[in-house]
């Protein structure tokens, strides 16, 4: 449900006086045209699995839960039309080398097949989607059952489109115009690495094309507008036709994850301002009634609010001039979907995933290791056990001795995103996570820092006093979602003094 507050929460760029498009003497009582279900998400990341550790009760995402609720969604009859933002295949806009390259399109090639498979119809390209050059995503994307749109691409010589700029679907008897765009002022080198031969134009330039192109064609347009803040503004407010932007919020590197609920749904010039979770964490969703062609979009709970007001006699002169307003307009209700373990997991994904899994060969990184400069330099627990036997019993006893146990519940001792903070030395001493052996778990190094002379003569080579970064650098509030309570936390963690 959408509170009045969001509604009236209007975007700080807002042009007065805009009415939208108002269609005069129409009949206010028209038959919808079609109702149908827009869900959309954006930076998908690169992600497969639960996005990265956060609280327990906050562990979304998944693409085999993902497909799980669109196969509940779809079974209550509603009738999706799934958009992706993009920022969707690899995990940034990163060139990889070696087997780290061959993993990553080999998960985005699992994502490609999931997508095709839930049933995607469109995705925009983001930077990140170009990370292992264009030809890469072409022949990623080859196998897609989805379009890959970029209305602003263009081959430098025969100036020809690289991508679909637009496509119209057809959804719930709803003709839905999606155009995509990417990003024009991403880092020159990058571009000339990744893309040599393409160019990225103007991007307000190219949606007018293809909103022009589409004109008489659509019901209602959409942008999957992979831009600035800023740009996606001024395409709102020069491009009347389009009913609603989903931004990929690139201020924050495309690496926000967990977006607050305010920023979820702005409404600016009457044009809806979507945006959503980093990762698959959650999708937006929008339940939308088309009754007037071209027309732009009003909550359908506050039109019911005003009605149920009219009827209480409690309505004021605003709400009727409101509710005037809204007889121009198409309807929608949205929601924010959170994908969260109940949804359960699709079995047909679920084989997907696990034979990409089956895949995964830790050992691959293992000729990396030569190279891990401070390796012999950690003692590791066993290290301290024979002159700290008290301490090492207390710790045995902690939570931070069995972190590795946590991630293993869930089959995810071999993800790089998760192992950094459930081990010790990860990418200073190990990379290779079948081989962890004495890194495994929260250490005393861990907390206590590195001080390799320190057993070879205590007296003179001692530790650093522990201080609240020491802790922060995992209890961060993006991981667990709360402020670390560190004199709280500190004593259950506090190692025992030693009398000797
Ligand atoms: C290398 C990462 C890391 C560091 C550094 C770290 N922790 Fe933890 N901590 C964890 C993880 C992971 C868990 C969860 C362990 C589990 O149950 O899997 C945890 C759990 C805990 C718990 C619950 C313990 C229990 O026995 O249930 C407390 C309390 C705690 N940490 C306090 C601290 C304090 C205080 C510091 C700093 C002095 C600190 N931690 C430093 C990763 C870390
Ligand atoms: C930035 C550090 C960090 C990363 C990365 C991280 N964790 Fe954790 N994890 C923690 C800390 C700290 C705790 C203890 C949280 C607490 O009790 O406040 C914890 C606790 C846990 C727990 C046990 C307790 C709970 O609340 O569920 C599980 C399971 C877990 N993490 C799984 C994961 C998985 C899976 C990943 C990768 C997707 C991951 N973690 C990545 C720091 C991290
Ligand atoms: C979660 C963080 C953490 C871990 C893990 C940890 N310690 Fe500590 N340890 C502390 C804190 C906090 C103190 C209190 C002194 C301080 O603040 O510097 C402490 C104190 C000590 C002391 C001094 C005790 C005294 O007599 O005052 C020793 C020795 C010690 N730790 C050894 C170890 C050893 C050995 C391990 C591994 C088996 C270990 N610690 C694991 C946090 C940790
Ligand atoms: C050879 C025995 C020995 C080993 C191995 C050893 N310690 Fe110690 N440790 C000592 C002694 C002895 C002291 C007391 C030093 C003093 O009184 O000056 C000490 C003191 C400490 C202290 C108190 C602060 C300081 O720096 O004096 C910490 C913390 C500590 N050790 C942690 C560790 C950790 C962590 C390890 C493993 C990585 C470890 N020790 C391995 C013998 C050892």
């Amino acid at each position: 449900m959408i509170s009045r507050k969001l509604f009236s929460r209007i975007l700080p760029l807002v042009s007065a006086g805009v009415a939208g498009l108002a269609m005069a003497g129409e009949n206010p009582e028209a038959k919808p045209i079609g109702k149908f279900t827009l869900i959309y998400n954006v930076n998908n990341n690169g992600y497969v699995d639960v996005c990265g550790c956060k609280h327990k009760k906050v562990r979304q995402g998944s693409l085999v839960r993902r497909a799980s609720y669109l196969k509940q969604l779809r079974s209550t009859g509603r009738e999706p039309l799934l958009l992706d933002g993009g920022g969707t295949l690899f995990a940034a806009a990163e060139r990889l080398k070696g087997p780290e390259r061959e993993e990553a399109i080999r998960k985005a090639a699992l994502i490609v097949e999931a997508y095709n498979r839930m049933g995607y119809r469109a995705m925009a390209v983001g930077v990140a989607d170009l990370a292992m050059g264009l030809d890469t995503l072409k022949q990623l994307t080859a196998a897609a059952k989805f379009d890959v749109l970029a209305a602003n691409c263009f081959h430098k010589e025969s100036k020809k489109p690289v991508f679909k700029p637009f496509e119209i679907y057809n959804a719930g008897g709803v003709r839905v115009g999606v155009f995509g765009l990417l990003l024009e002022t991403m880092g020159k080198y990058y571009l000339e690495e990744v893309a040599p031969n393409m160019q990225v134009t103007d991007p307000l330039t190219a949606a007018r094309q293809a909103v022009e192109a589409m004109r008489g064609k659509t019901d209602l347009i959409v942008a999957l507008s992979h831009l600035k803040q800023e740009s996606n503004y001024e395409l709102i407010h020069a491009l009347k036709e389009v009913a609603a932007v989903v931004d990929p919020y690139i201020q924050y590197q495309n690496t926000h994850s967990w977006i607050k609920e305010e920023e979820w749904l702005g409404v600016l010039d009457d044009t809806l301002f979507l945006r959503g979770d980093g990762q698959g964490a959650r999708l937006g969703l929008l339940d939308i009634t088309v009754t007037r062609s071209g027309a732009k979009l009003k909550p359908a709970d506050r039109q019911a609010e005003i009605e149920a007001a009219l009827n209480n006699g409690k309505a004021t002169e605003e709400d009727r001039a409101e509710l005037a307003a809204f007889k121009n307009h198409n309807l929608f209700q949205f929601e924010r979907v959170s994908i969260e373990p109940h949804h359960k997991e699709d079995p047909d994904l679920n084989n997907l995933v696990a034979e990409w899994k089956k895949g995964i060969d830790p050992s691959k990184v293992a000729r990396f290791e030569a190279a891990l400069p401070r390796k012999d330099q950690f003692l590791t627990a066993e290290g301290c056990k024979g002159c700290h036997e008290t301490v090492f019993e207390f710790w045995r006893q902690t939570g931070h001795a069995h972190a590795l146990e946590s991630l293993q519940k869930t089959s995810d001792e071999h993800r790089y995103d998760c192992i950094g903070c459930h081990s010790l030395g990860y990418g200073e001493a190990f990379l290779d996570t079948s081989r962890i052996g004495n890194f495994a778990n929260v250490q005393c190094e861990s907390c206590h820092g590195l001080s390799p002379e320190h057993a070879k003569d205590p007296k003179r080579f001692h530790f650093k006093p522990i201080q609240e970064d020491t802790c922060l650098v995992c209890h961060n509030k993006e991981q667990t979602l709360k402020d670390l309570e560190f004199f709280t936390m500190r004593k259950k963690i506090q190692c025992p003094k030693e009398t000797n």
